[in-house]
């Protein structure tokens, strides 16, 4: 196959990529630049004609190698001018070989380990021809209702913008021609994670200071990284669909941020204008996207139908459609489409190959958070268990553990807990299993006898419990997030035997605990870890690895408490254990009228079952001797901070230390705590390193009332610790001069 590109590359820099464009946009019709600008779904019959017309610049969903290398054939042969497709594909966690989910991932803290996924499953998508992943999805969530949850990088926008950094660096690697490099898509734009209860595509209201202060924060830092695309958003903002959000799209995208690619539409979200009743029909909803620079519609053909006739009547400019149609065509020369539009899977690695498989385990493997760990039940050992019980719903299913969005994933490549256990401790211990429910959801209690049967008989249980994938996802929510169906009558069941439980959570987003924690010795919270969650979780439980994840999200102890973070602002009347009441202990005798008068619910407290960053290990760390370079700093001057921490405990083992701080007086409320830095060190038992972050006043900057950037003056706390209650305390002030 010889490719036929109009256009030979004699330049290959960005702005050549420009030139180029633009030279090939002076030779199409209007037909063939709508063309460029219309997204279509893979398997249609008219697909080859559509693309032979030069109506077709995407398709999505489409990963049958011949048919891809087919289409990409039409596209460059037979379309007059012969330009290759881009190949769009949710490649979410993943492609065959199946990483934890997003929220999994970013349990690592671990850029580094989240990069090398995003390359694997790059690598994979490429060989199968796809050029385009609609990932990462860094919209900030606070609400574990939310089915999307399970996508997102967390409640945090400093972690989730640096997570989300390094997943498009592991995308995109450092150029987009290079071999097994395909775009990424930030989206969505913007606060599609606010969506009110939890429910998907419900309305999201977000004034604009908390919009700039946190829900944009991880997409510029994307923007930062260079990605080539955004998404944008399902939902409205303040009353205007993202879609045809002139604020979000034109004042912060392109105006502000001044981004030089392209933004697609998610899928009908163009058409959906008019559902949301911002529009009035298909026709208007295609003016109002492409008035705000929303390049490609994905899906729907409100494009399609209508720009020509828009045009006709002056409602749009010519000007504004070759902008987009550039933006499209500059991301194809970039991906160095025209020169190699196909693909050979024999030039790549295999798929799931070793390599893959081992990325995955660590990647699954940092991710699992340890809850709860009483009595050091955790680790397990071969040498005094001489019967084990693992009992539940998500031991042993090799789909369920991927989780959500996986397109390409097949649980035939997965590795189950209950097999890796049995690969672990061969014949050295005697392992009985039973299902007890067929599904997390089930209402039978028909086989819990039998389970508690085998309890009985054995040194030690261990549960695998939570949710299938289908719990959470998109259009997946939740109003209450416990255990569902009888899990917890299960636990309670196993617990009544005294025998030593830990449980370990399969889930893609955070449940509420507080109901079954007491009844269990140890917690190990492994999210959906994918393809590799049997080798990874089978080596923690038993000790070769100590859990060094970290919660990405606030783990509420009931569904009231929702939304739940650490980042909370102050109140003019902030809680504490000396100024709340418990239900239970209000005195029904007297006529009290103070309960405490600060914020807090009186069943549930203020503080989460577990904080933002908290995550056990079979080690302690020490944290000591934090040092300021200075305590007064003036502004455009850089803060050093050291500190020391040391493994006190008998095990090697990895730490995440985090740096938090709180500026105490700012034009508008600032949080309480801010996550500012972060690094995972692997210290072995008795070792010790001295930490360093270093925090330029930039680095402090918010948005104030008018809206703009700026770093003030005055006072600020700082800890540094192994979670957002981090004890090691310092403060320092920023100066006019010193
Ligand atoms: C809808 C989802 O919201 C979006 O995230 C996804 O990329 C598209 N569908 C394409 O599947």
């Amino acid at each position: 196959m010889t490719p036929q590109s109009p256009l030979t590359p004699t330049i290959s820099d960005a702005k050549g990529h420009e030139l180029r464009a633009q030279a090939l946009l002076s030779k199409m019709t209007l037909e063939e630049k709508i063309g460029q600008m219309s997204q279509v779904t893979g398997g249609s019959w008219h697909l080859p004609q559509d693309i032979q017309e030069g109506k077709v610049g995407s398709v999505i969903n489409e990963v049958n190698v011949e048919t891809v290398n087919e289409l990409q054939r039409v596209a460059m042969e037979e379309s007059r001018l012969g330009i290759p497709l881009l190949i769009g594909r949710d490649v979410i966690h993943g492609f065959k070989t199946i990483f934890p989910i997003p929220l999994g991932q970013a349990a690592s803290w671990n850029p580094e380990r989240i990069k090398e996924g995003a390359k694997i499953a790059a690598v994979e998508a490429a060989s199968a021809g796809v050029n385009w992943t609609f990932a990462p999805m860094i919209d900030i969530t606070r609400d574990p209702r939310w089915g999307r949850i399970a996508e997102s990088l967390g409640e945090d926008p400093y972690l989730c913008g640096e997570l989300g950094a390094a997943m498009v660096a592991g995308f995109q690697s450092d150029d987009l021609d290079n071999k097994g490099s395909i775009a990424a898509c930030a989206k969505h734009l913007a606060g599609y994670g606010a969506v009110e209860s939890g429910m998907d595509y419900n309305t999201v209201n977000i004034p604009e200071n908390e919009l700039r202060n946190v829900y944009l924060r991880p997409f510029k830092k994307a923007l930062d990284a260079g990605v080539a695309t955004f998404m944008s958003s399902f939902s409205d903002l303040n009353g205007v669909p993202a879609s045809g959000n002139e604020f979000l799209m034109k004042q912060v995208l392109r105006k502000e941020w001044d981004f030089k690619g392209f933004v697609v539409s998610d899928w009908e979200s163009i058409k959906e204008l008019s559902v949301h009743g911002y529009t009035a029909n298909d026709k208007e909803s295609a003016l109002c996207a492409l008035s705000v620079g929303i390049d490609m519609e994905m899906a729907s053909t409100t494009y399609a139908d209508h720009l020509a006739t828009l045009l006709e009547e002056n409602k749009i400019k010519l000007h504004e459609v070759d902008t987009m149609v550039l933006n499209v065509l500059t991301l194809k020369f970039k991906l160095g489409l025209f020169e190699n539009p196909y693909t050979n899977p024999n030039e790549f690695p295999e798929l799931v190959n070793e390599k893959h498989l081992q990325a995955a385990k660590l990647s699954a493997q940092e991710g699992c958070v340890l809850l709860k760990n009483d009595h050091q039940t955790l680790p397990l050992s071969k040498q005094t268990l001489n019967s084990l019980a693992v009992i539940g719903p998500l031991a042993d299913d090799g789909y369920e553990q991927m989780g959500t969005w996986v397109f390409d994933g097949e649980s035939r490549h997965s590795h189950t807990c209950l097999q890796a256990l049995h690969d672990h401790v061969g014949d050295e211990v005697d392992i009985r299993f039973v299902r007890a429910m067929e599904t997390s959801r089930s209402k039978s209690q028909h086989e819990f006898e039998q389970a508690v049967e085998i309890a009985q008989q054995s040194d030690a249980v261990v549960m695998f419990v939570g949710e299938e994938s289908i719990l959470s996802g998109e259009a997946h929510c939740r109003a209450e997030i416990n255990l569902p169906g009888n899990q917890a009558e299960l636990i309670e069941a196993i617990a009544a035997t005294g025998k030593p439980i830990v449980l370990v959570v399969l889930a893609g987003r955070p449940l509420t605990l507080a109901p079954v924690i007491d009844k269990v010795d140890a917690v190990l919270y492994a999210w959906h870890p994918g393809t590799m969650a049997g080798p990874a979780i089978a080596e923690l439980l038993f000790g070769l690895v100590s859990p060094s994840g970290k919660l990405p999200v606030s783990f509420p102890r009931a569904v009231g408490q929702i939304p739940i973070y650490y980042s909370k602002k102050n109140t003019g009347r902030p809680p504490s254990w000396d100024n709340i009441t418990h239900i239970d202990d209000i005195d029904g005798a007297a006529v009290q009228t103070s309960l405490g008068m600060s914020s807090f619910h009186l069943d549930a407290g203020f503080t989460p079952l577990f904080p933002f960053g908290f995550g056990l290990s079979y080690s302690q760390f020490e944290y000591s001797d934090i040092a300021l370079s200075s305590n007064r700093i003036v502004l455009g001057d850089t803060l050093n901070i050291t500190a020391q921490l040391r493994n006190t405990g008998a095990v090697e083992a990895q730490e995440v230390v985090q740096l938090y701080i709180r500026d105490l007086v700012g034009n508008v409320t600032r949080p309480i705590k801010e996550l500012k830095g972060f690094e995972k060190i692997r210290l072995k038992p008795g070792e010790s390193q001295t930490v360093s972050f270093s925090l330029h006043t930039d680095d402090l900057a918010f948005y104030n009332q008018k809206m703009q950037l700026v770093t003030e003056l005055g006072d600020f706390h700082l800890w540094i610790g192994g979670s957002s209650e981090a004890e090691l305390f310092t403060e320092f002030e920023i100066v006019e001069t010193l």
